[in-house]
C-alpha cells in the first residue's frame, strides 16, 4: 500500500538530525574517502565506508586502517564492519570508534562466498541470536551507536528479516537497513519493497528508523521508495556509481525544487576533484588505476562516452586523465 505521505522532516539517527533521507550505501571498492566526500558535497546525508574486516582491525592491520580515512570535507560518516565473532567485533568497534563515526554498522548481507565461509556477512542471517550477541558486544565496547544492514533472509525458504531485525534492536541497534533481497538472490531479481514497508511498520513502535536498500537507482526511484515503503531513509549504491549527482537531484525533489542539471563541464570538474582526492589517499599510481573505472562510470550514457572510456582505460597519470577530462568538459572527443 503506497504511503505517499513523504515526511519532509529528515530522519534522526543516533540523536543527530540528518539533512535529508538519502545516503550513500556501503560499496566495496567504491565508497572510499574521495568518493564519499564528493557524494557528501552533492548532498548525501550520510555515507558509509565499504565493509571493513573486524578481524584485521582487531589485529591492528595498518592497510585496513586506510579504508577508514575520512576527508576533511566529510562532516560525518558511518563505518561498516564485517566479522563473525562477538569478541572480535566488540574489539574492532572499540578501535574504530577513534575515527568518530556517527554509527558503526554490522554487515549481515554480503553474499560473497569467501565472506560467508568465514561465517560473516549474510551467513549471520542464519543465526539471529548471534547477530544479537554481536550487536550487544559492540554496544558494550563503545559509546558509538550500532546499526545493522541485513537482507530478507538466507534464501526464499528462510525469509527472517523481522526476526533478525528484532534480535538486533533488542540488543541495542539504533537503526536497521534492509537490502530487500535474499542472500541467494545476490544482486539479481528485484528488491521486495513491500518487505521494507513491513519492517518500517514493525519497528515504528520502538522508534527505530528503517533504511531501505535495493533498486533505488535514481532520484525519482529513491523518492518513490520513501513514499511506497514509509522508510526513514534510502541507501543508494549502484545508482550513485559514476553519478554522485543523484544526491543533489534527490534532495532537490525532496525539497520540492526542480532537479539541477549538470553540464559536461561540471561533471568533468567533479570527476577531476574526485581524482585529486583519491591521489591524496592512495598516491598517484593506485589512484589512477582505480580512477579508470570511475571515469568509465562518469561518462556512461553520455554522448561520446565510449570514445572517452577507450582513452580512460589507458591513462596512468593525473596529467593524462586531465587531458581526457578537458576534452570531456569542452565536448572535444
Ligand atoms: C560492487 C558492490 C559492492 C558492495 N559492497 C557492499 C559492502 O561493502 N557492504 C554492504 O553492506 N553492502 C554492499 N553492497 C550492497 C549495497 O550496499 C546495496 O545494498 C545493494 O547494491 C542494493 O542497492 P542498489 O540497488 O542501490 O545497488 C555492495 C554492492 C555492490 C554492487
Amino acid at each position: 500500500m503506497p504511503h505517499n505521505d513523504i515526511s519532509r522532516e529528515a530522519p534522526a539517527l543516533a540523536g543527530v538530525r540528518l539533512r535529508s533521507p538519502f545516503f550513500l550505501a556501503p560499496i566495496a571498492g567504491y565508497s572510499d574517502a574521495a568518493f564519499r566526500s564528493i557524494c557528501w558535497e552533492l548532498g548525501a546525508a550520510l555515507c558509509y565506508t565499504e565493509m571493513v574486516s573486524a578481524e584485521a582491525m582487531a589485529r591492528g592491520n595498518e592497510r585496513t586502517k586506510v579504508l577508514l580515512a575520512r576527508d576533511e570535507s566529510e562532516e560525518r560518516y558511518a563505518i561498516q564492519l564485517f566479522g563473525a565473532k562477538p569478541e572480535t567485533l566488540g574489539r574492532a568497534a572499540a578501535i574504530v570508534a577513534a575515527w568518530k563515526p556517527l554509527v558503526i554498522d554490522l554487515n549481515c548481507g554480503c553474499p560473497v562466498p569467501k565472506i560467508i565461509k568465514a561465517g560473516s556477512g549474510s551467513a549471520l542471517l542464519r543465526d539471529p541470536a548471534l547477530i544479537g550477541r554481536i550487536v550487544a558486544a559492540m554496544r558494550d565496547s563503545t559509546d558509538v551507536p550500532m546499526t545493522v544492514k541485513i537482507r530478507l533472509g538466507w534464501d526464499e525458504a528462510s525469509i527472517n528479516y523481522l526476526e533478525t531485525a528484532d534480535a538486533a534492536v533488542k540488543a541495542g541497534a539504533s537503526a536497521v537497513t534492509l537490502h530487500a533481497r535474499t542472500r541467494a538472490q545476490g544482486y539479481s531479481g528485484t528488491a521486495d519493497w513491500s518487505a521494507i514497508a513491513a519492517l518500517a511498520k514493525a519497528l515504528a513502535p520502538a522508534g527505530v528508523p528503517v533504511f531501505g536498500s535495493g533498486d533505488a537507482a535514481s532520484a525519482p526511484g529513491a523518492f518513490r521508495m520513501l513514499g511506497e515503503t514509509g522508510c526513514a531513509g534510502v541507501m543508494i549504491a549502484r545508482g550513485a556509481m559514476g553519478n554522485p549527482f543523484v544526491f543533489a537531484e534527490a534532495q532537490a525533489m525532496w525539497e520540492g525544487q526542480p532537479a539541477p542539471a549538470f553540464s559536461e563541464a561540471e561533471v568533468a570538474a567533479i570527476a577531476a576533484r574526485h581524482l585529486e582526492r583519491s591521489v591524496r589517499y592512495m598516491g598517484e599510481r593506485t589512484a589512477c588505476v582505480e580512477f579508470r573505472k570511475h571515469l568509465c562510470a562518469y561518462t556512461k550514457g553520455r554522448p561520446g562516452g565510449a570514445a572517452l572510456r577507450e582513452r580512460a582505460v589507458h591513462c596512468s597519470t593525473v596529467a593524462e586523465f586531465g587531458a581526457v577530462l578537458d576534452d570531456f568538459a569542452s565536448g572535444r572527443y
